[in-house]
């Protein structure tokens, strides 16, 4: 026997023989797109779910601030910082619930329109706002 079968080779064969993944098993998969800052300062986003009218899709900024894209019931694109301004929940989107408050912080019920701006307090500054250009599974955000 080999002295060296660690506890992990050991879990790793065992998955392999049972044909699962270690993921759940203390291994993180990653989740959702992928985040790259460019050089002209613009963000590069990748791996994005198909957004149809009037949904969103979680996401997180190269620096690790949580961020939400999103496609409006209208069809236009854009995107936000989810970071809420008040003490730093992570913003949800709203729309399919009420359309006209799109972002809901679920801590203290901020609530934030599609621009950014505090449609309702305790926040009082706006959620930082971008400018999207979707390509398939691809965004490139500007700030505005
Ligand atoms: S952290 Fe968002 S309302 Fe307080």
């Amino acid at each position: 026997m080999d002295i060296n079968f660690t506890r992990r080779r050991f879990l790793e064969t065992s998955a392999a023989l049972l044909g699962v993944s270690l993921v759940g098993c203390g291994e993180k998969a990653p989740e959702g797109p992928t985040s790259r800052q460019n050089p002209d300062g613009t963000i590069a986003l990748a791996g994005l779910k198909t957004l149809s009218n009037g949904t969103a899709q979680p996401f997180t900024f190269p620096d690790g601030e949580a961020g939400l894209i999103f496609v409006t019931a209208a069809g236009e694109s854009g995107a936000v910082s989810a970071k809420c301004t008040h003490a730093g929940c992570v913003v949800e989107w709203n729309a399919p619930n009420n359309p006209k408050i799109p972002l809901r912080c679920p801590c203290h019920e901020s609530l934030f329109a599609l621009d950014g701006k505090v449609l309702s307090g305790p926040a009082t500054a706006p959620l930082k706002r971008y400018a999207v250009t979707l390509s398939g599974a691809e965004a490139q955000l500007r700030a505005l």
